[in-house]
This record gives structure tokens, C-alpha cells and sequence, in this order.
């Protein structure tokens, strides 16, 4: 992480001027414990927000002029707070002009701003870094005009609009849900069809959370992921003949959908169902499992949440399948799961402290044999949610 000095003597670089006014947010990434796929369903998800994420400067103008840049990143942009039509030219940073534009519709009143953005996240490893930019720059430009009590839970939902609507990508709330909400050392349990949410103190004891990224580039995960959802919107179709008025998988219990699973016919759609209801079921016995102090069965369910990814909602690939299966062999790993949406990206994996590094050599030298990509690791701290530095 830069610090804020570094970051700061960049935004005078940049905008001119000194340091006064300037303000620093900070939102982080998120990795999804346990529960994939399931938010789009009305289901649960145990998602953590992560310490890295992005860093936000912002100084207020008297003017309506927005300008946005990213150290990351050569693209900048500039344009006036009522004029943000989505532009190709402005790449990533249709991203923070996405959130304003749905936070002015909701009608709040906001204020031109110098804007420049530092990312910790590995784009596109699966680690929510669109809906970490997306909250910080929500968060930033509220706290900016005024506000003080941020509504986080109303944050989490208009950065998902501003990603659904304005960028096109049609995802469930998971993700800005853990970035705007998450707290230290607590995963969230959220249930996503009511947002009701519970911090669920997160003690792994003797053991780590070691995310490793497979660098594989996600291919074709929008359309596959629209494929998967509208999968599960003809699995509610089929089974509304015998649960008039069902919306969302999430509702059914596991031996509700089991007595009615023969009312899908597609094949292929019954084993979508059948992942997003036991799926469901596996948080609760994570949540379950967790406060009874008993990780080993916490692991078990991630190893067979893996496997419910791989070969009934069929989101993950080889390299997630060589990664998770070089992990479980490495003595003293609970368990190892794909995190995100699959196709690629990351696994987690519950690691014992004194086999952390043997871990990542040897993970890190039997993928590579085996796929010819470099692995990254993050021994992994749980973070808090957005906030203003
Ligand atoms: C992506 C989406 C989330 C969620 C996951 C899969 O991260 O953004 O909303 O659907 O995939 O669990």
C-alpha cells in the first residue's frame, strides 16, 4: 500500500495546489468465503472484505467540473457532474462516473471534485475490485457533500445499480454488499433476497486464509454468468407448479426442492438448481460450523462447494481445478474452494499457519508445471468496509 504522503505529493503533481482540502477514502476487495452464485438466487453468501483495496483522493471544487485519474491506469477523465454519459474513451473510469450519475438520480445533490484513485486489487482476479472503486467513490463524493451517516446497506445498492445499469454487467449484490459493509476480523453472513446481514466473528485459530490466484484471464464470464442466471430463472419456472409464487431458488428449502426437483426437465437446469440450493444450505452449516470452533468442518464444505462449482453449475476451469486439487494434497489444508464468479480468478484456501509457506511453493511450482501460469498468493487479514482515512 502506498501511503497517504506519497499518495498525496501524486494528487499535487497532478492537480496542482497543496494538501489542504484534500480528503483520502479507502474501500477494500472482497473474497467470498463460502456461498457462490447463490446472491442472484435470493440465497446466502459469507463473503469478507479484504485489507487492500482501492484508495480514493478527493478535493472539492467550486465548480461542476469532474476529474477523474487513476495511478493505475493512463486513461483520465474529465467532464461535468451533468454530463456522464457512459464513454468508451474514459475506460475504467466509467466506473466512478457510473455511481455518480446513479447517486444524482436518487437525488442527491453533489459537487465537482479532483479525483485520483490508487488500486491494490489484482483487476479481474475475482477480488471485487469494480465494486471497490464503485463504493469508495459513492462513500467519497457523500461524504463530500456533506453527509455524515452514510446508509451503507443503500450504498451497496446503488453501486450495484451503477454496475448493472450504466457499466452492463449484470451482477448480484455480493460484492459491493462486502466492500461498503465489512468489518475487521468478521465475515458477513448475508442473506441477499432480504439483506438482512449478521458480522460473524471470523477465529480460524492456527489457520490462514491463503487466496491464490491463477492469473488465468477470465474468458466469457458476462455471458456465461447471464447463462447461469437465466438457468436458474427457468429452474423457478418449472417449479412454480408446485410452489405457486416462488421467485427466487432461494427460497426452497433443500427437501422442498428435493420432493419437486422432477419438475425440471432440462437436465442441465435441475443441476444448476440442485448447486444453488445445497449451496445455500452449505453456508448456513459453514456459519454453523465456525461458531461451533469446528474448522475441519468448515473445510469440508468449501472442498464440496468446490466440486458442486465444477460439476453441476460448471463455473470453474482447469486451472481453479489444478489449483484446489494441488492444494488439498499439501498436508495440513482444511480446505479449498474457487472464490467469485468462476471461469478463472482465484481459490481460497483454509491453510495451517506453520504450512503457509510450504504452501505456496509447492502450490505455486505444481500449478505452474501444470498449466504454465505463475500463481500469485495473499495470506489474507480480514479488513473493514469503506471508510474515510
Ligand atoms: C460475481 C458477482 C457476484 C456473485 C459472484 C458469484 O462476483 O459480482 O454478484 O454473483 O460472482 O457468487
Amino acid at each position: 500500500m502506498l501511503n497517504h504522503s506519497v499518495l498525496e505529493q501524486k494528487f499535487i503533481e497532478l492537480y496542482g495546489g497543496s494538501s489542504e482540502g484534500i480528503r483520502v477514502f479507502h474501500a477494500p476487495g472482497r473474497v467470498n468465503l463460502i456461498g457462490e452464485h447463490t446472491d442472484y438466487n435470493g440465497g446466502y453468501v459469507f463473503p469478507a472484505a479484504l485489507t487492500f483495496g482501492t484508495t480514493m483522493l478527493l478535493r472539492p471544487r467550486s465548480d461542476r467540473t469532474l476529474r477523474l485519474a487513476s495511478l493505475n491506469f493512463q486513461a483520465q477523465a474529465e467532464a461535468s457532474l451533468d454530463q456522464l454519459d457512459f464513454d468508451p474513451a474514459h475506460d475504467w473510469a466509467n466506473y466512478p462516473k457510473g455511481v455518480i450519475v446513479h447517486l444524482q438520480q436518487e437525488g442527491f445533490v453533489l459537487g465537482g471534485a479532483d479525483v485520483l484513485f490508487h488500486g491494490e486489487i489484482p483487476n479481474g482476479a475475482g477480488l471485487s475490485s469494480s465494486a471497490s472503486i464503485e463504493v469508495v467513490t459513492g462513500y467519497g463524493f457523500l461524504a463530500a457533500a456533506g453527509h455524515t451517516d452514510i446508509d451503507t446497506v443503500r450504498l451497496a445498492l446503488t453501486a450495484q445499480r451503477a454496475e448493472n445499469q450504466y457499466m452492463g454487467v449484470n451482477c448480484g449484490i455480493m460484492d459491493q454488499f462486502a466492500v461498503a459493509n465489512g468489518r475487521e476480523n468478521h465475515a458477513l453472513l448475508l442473506m441477499c433476497d432480504t439483506l438482512e446481514y449478521k458480522r460473524v466473528p471470523f477465529d480460524s485459530g492456527a489457520y490462514r486464509i491463503v487466496i491464490g490466484n491463477t492469473n488465468k484471464r477470465r474468458g466469457l464470464v458476462d455471458s456465461a454468468y447471464n447463462e447461469r442466471r437465466s438457468q436458474c430463472e427457468q429452474a423457478v419456472q418449472a417449479l412454480q407448479a408446485a410452489h405457486p409464487g416462488l421467485r427466487l431458488l432461494g427460497e426452497l428449502t433443500r427437501s422442498q426442492y428435493e420432493a419437486s426437483e422432477q419438475l425440471i426437465a432440462d437436465p442441465v437446469v435441475r443441476k444448476r438448481a440442485r448447486h444453488v440450493v445445497e449451496e445455500i444450505d452449505r453456508v448456513l452449516k459453514s456459519v454453523d460450523a465456525l461458531q461451533a470452533g469446528d474448522l475441519a468442518a468448515f473445510g469440508k464444505l468449501m472442498i464440496g462447494s468446490h466440486e458442486s462449482l465444477r460439476d453441476l453449475y460448471e463455473v470453474t476451469c482447469r486451472e481453479l481445478d489444478v489449483m484446489v486439487e494441488e492444494a488439498l494434497r499439501i498436508p495440513g489444508v482444511l480446505g479449498s474452494r474457487m472464490t467469485g464468479a468462476g471461469f478463472g480468478g482465484c481459490t481460497v484456501s483454509l491453510v495451517h499457519e506453520d504450512q503457509v509457506e510450504p504452501f505456496i511453493q509447492t502450490v505455486g511450482a505444481n500449478y505452474e508445471q501444470q498449466t504454465g501460469l505463475k500463481a500469485d498468493f495473499y495470506v489474507c487479514t480480514i479488513g473493514d468496509g469503506v471508510k474515510e482515512m
